[in-house]
């Protein structure tokens, strides 16, 4: 993120630098109730702070219910209204998104904004206890079925409000890098050609044809359930903790060249809450405006082959 990109305007009136208290000041989010995923960091914890500080009922679905705590801790000093729930989930355990779903449910909320947020990144080759290569598994699957144990909450409230339901998917421009045929659907678990890139890539693109699909169901059910995914640009963070020589450079030159997590918080915040993507659905975003996908990511059949076979999964 160099100085000149960051201070251009666009479409949407944001540019790279703004941030996601910025892009969301004025708007009232109080009566939303909204779950972010991997809230206990990065993105997340910026986006669960934004969402709180506009009023926003936030669940918080972590693994590490101890960080977590010190992270609502933060910001219920900054926000004293902050209402900030905690329950645990591990997104590469398909038992534990049910478990998340059955406590969600018990708190008795309405749901109006899904964020999937949590993610992991070049990780060596591992599988889940599901048996899934952990970047598809954690990334995908996992939201792939939180998204689909939710979805039918998240079209009752937006009926009997009548407010707009949102589901945000982060994804990442990483998804150009993909393996060469876009996703494996043969060899999910084939360790000899594993590439911690492409794996990485693998999953975030199957993030968009996610968002894409259930798109394209959710125009078909006449719903008033959008859904968008977006590349939140590249964040300081945690993200690259699993590949030491990418973080020690993350670390060390981060902050000259790469966005604040309050920029990175941007585009999610403004897909969650912005009134001026009412009704738009389907569409990948960076910084606050939309993008045009390679066309492996706008790929009907392939979002289409990728639904059915997460399905099979699940079951
Ligand atoms: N940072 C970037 O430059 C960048 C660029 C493009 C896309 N993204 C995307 O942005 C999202 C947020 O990443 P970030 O940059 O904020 O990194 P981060 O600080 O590492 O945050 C990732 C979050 O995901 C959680 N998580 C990881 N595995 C999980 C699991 N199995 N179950 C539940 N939670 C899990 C982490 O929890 P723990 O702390 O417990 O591990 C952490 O809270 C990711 O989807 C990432 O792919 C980031």
């Amino acid at each position: 993120m160099w100085g000149l990109p960051r201070r251009r305007k666009s479409p949407s009136g944001f540019s790279p630098s703004s941030t996601a208290e910025e892009v969301t000041a004025g708007i009232d989010g109080s009566g939303l109730v909204a779950i972010v995923t991997g809230a206990s960091s990065g993105i997340g914890a910026e986006t669960c702070r934004v969402l709180a500080l506009r009023g926003v009922h936030v669940v918080m679905g972590v693994r590490n219910l101890s960080t977590a705590s010190q992270v609502r801790e933060k910001i219920v000093g900054q926000v004293p209204t902050a209402k900030i729930e905690i329950l645990e989930l591990d997104l590469s355990s398909m038992s534990s998104v049910r478990r998340f779903v059955d406590n969600f449910d018990a708190l008795d909320l309405p749901l109006n904004i899904l964020v999937n947020n949590a993610g992991i990144a070049f990780v060596p080759f591992k599988l889940s206890e599901d048996g899934i290569e952990l970047h598809f598994a954690t990334n995908h699957l996992g939201h792939f079925l939180l998204t689909d144990l939710l979805l039918e909450k998240i079209h009752v409230t937006a009926k009997e409000s009548g407010i707009e339901g949102r589901v945000v998917i982060v994804a990442s421009d990483g998804y150009k890098h993909s393996y060469r045929e876009g996703i494996r659907f043969d060899k999910i678990n084939d360790e000899s050609s594993y590439n911690r890139i492409s794996a990485y890539g693998h999953s975030k693109l199957a993030n968009i044809l996610h968002a894409n699909e259930l798109s394209s169901h959710l125009k078909e059910q006449d719903s008033k359930v959008v859904v968008n995914s977006l590349h939140p640009g590249e964040v300081v963070t945690n993200i690259a903790r699993y590949w030491g020589l990418l973080n020690g450079l993350v670390s060390l030159l981060g902050k000259f060249v790469l966005k604040g997590v309050d920029q990175g918080a941007a585009t999610v915040c403004y897909l969650a809450l912005h009134p001026q993507v009412a009704g738009v659905t389907g569409s990948y975003f960076v910084d606050c405006n939309t993008v045009q996908l390679k066309s492996h990511a706008t790929d009907k059949e392939l979002a289409k082959r990728l639904w059915d076979f997460s399905m099979s999964l699940l079951r």
